[in-house]
């Protein structure tokens, strides 16, 4: 799984890609009900002097949550500090944190479904009235103070909105998920990428970056990072339609942005299980990859593009793999 270009989980060359983050909500590209909707609200915000309500993003891997909490902040005009939900191990760690922050600040935590529970606890009075109890003094002698923090945002971010607890979700009043680009939106993205690392590229060869980048945003960003390369080392310099192609078909994307991975799991879905259903288990020690990895990253892109099915009883292979697998649907029945 390391070394798939296709993978959309975060990797550390993607932590330099700063530079090419859009910082305001112009730039973000897409998502238009969710810019639309957090312009109102952020500039309500504004106006009434108080801080901008708690706000969720959740969805895929690389669809850019990360990108949005900051360009929230940016458009506040606040402070951003960020945390990991498994960087907070402790009630303490969490009120280290709160006690730093200052009025109006956003406090953005990342993959928030993995705070643990006790944790947790605390983080609903300080979304709610912006206080924290904490327990001082030792064992029969400890006693409860009550902390009054600056009113702040909180920004929470998830790829599985799913594992946080109903009351925890309650407490945020925007939520948000975060949808697949339309290929169009992916160009404008590439496009983007190319003018801010000051290396052009054709529309056509945008467009088709775009088709192969399984409607995420990180990977667009990625393969156009390699196809540069290629396009800098054995082509003109100029990303066009030719050299992109060679550099996908040496990179093993295929016309989907499907990888081996996508492939295996579907070839194991076709072939191993009749085309399913077959829970996502089986799946999983079929292809030797983690359950996770395969629920956050793998089947999001499969379910959405139509190539499998979620029902009751298991993944089931639709119509349009067996065509992209090149295999006849009536024979795989016997
Ligand atoms: N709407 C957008 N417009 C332009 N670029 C975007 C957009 N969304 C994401 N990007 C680009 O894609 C990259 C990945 O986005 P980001 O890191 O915000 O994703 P994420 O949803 O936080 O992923 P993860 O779940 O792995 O944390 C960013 O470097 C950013 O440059
Ligand atoms: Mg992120």
């Amino acid at each position: 799984m390391d070394d798939r270009i296709i993978d959309s989980n975060l990797r550390v060359e993607d932590v330099f890609d700063k530079n090419i983050r859009p910082e305001s909500l112009d730039e973000y590209v897409g998502q238009k009900k969710i810019k639309e909707n957090l312009h109102i609200f952020i500039e309500a915000a504004k106006m009434r002097n108080e801080p901008l309500d708690h706000v969720l993003l959740y969805g895929p891997p690389g669809l850019g949550k990360t990108t949005l909490a900051h360009i929230i902040a940016n458009e506040l005009g606040s402070n951003i500090k960020t945390a990991t939900g498994p960087s907070i191990e402790k009630s303490g760690d969490l009120a280290a944190i709160l006690s730093t922050l200052e009025p109006g600040d956003v406090l953005f935590i990342d993959e928030i479904h993995r705070i643990p529970a006790v944790v947790e606890e605390i983080l609903y009075s300080a979304m709610e009235d912006f206080t924290i109890n904490v327990v001082i003094g030792q064992e029969g002698k400890s006693r409860s103070i009550k902390i009054d923090l600056p009113p702040f945002t909180l920004v929470g971010a998830t790829t599985r909105a799913g594992d946080l607890s109903n009351p925890l979700r309650d407490r945020f009043g925007i939520v948000n998920k975060l949808e697949f680009y339309s290929d169009e939106e992916l160009s404008q993205i590439v496009k983007r990428t190319s003018r801010v690392l000051s290396m052009n590229i054709n529309d056509d060869a945008a467009m088709e970056l775009a088709r192969r980048s399984r409607k995420t945003p990180r990977l667009a960003n990625r393969l156009f990072k390699r196809v540069r390369d290629f396009a800098l080392v054995e082509g003109t310099g100029l990303i066009d339609l030719d050299i992109t192609l060679k550099a996908l078909e040496r990179l093993n994307v295929d016309t989907y942005g499907l990888d081996n991975v996508d492939i295996e799991y579907l070839e194991a879905l076709i072939t191993k299980f009749n085309g399913g259903p077959v829970g996502v288990e089986t799946i999983s020690t079929a292809i030797g990859e983690e359950i996770t990895t395969i629920e956050d990253v793998v089947e999001p892109f499969l379910l959405q593009e139509g190539f499998i099915k979620r029902t009751r009883s298991g993944r089931v292979a639709c119509e349009k793999a067996y065509k992209h697998l090149g295999i006849d649907h009536n024979m795989a029945l016997f």
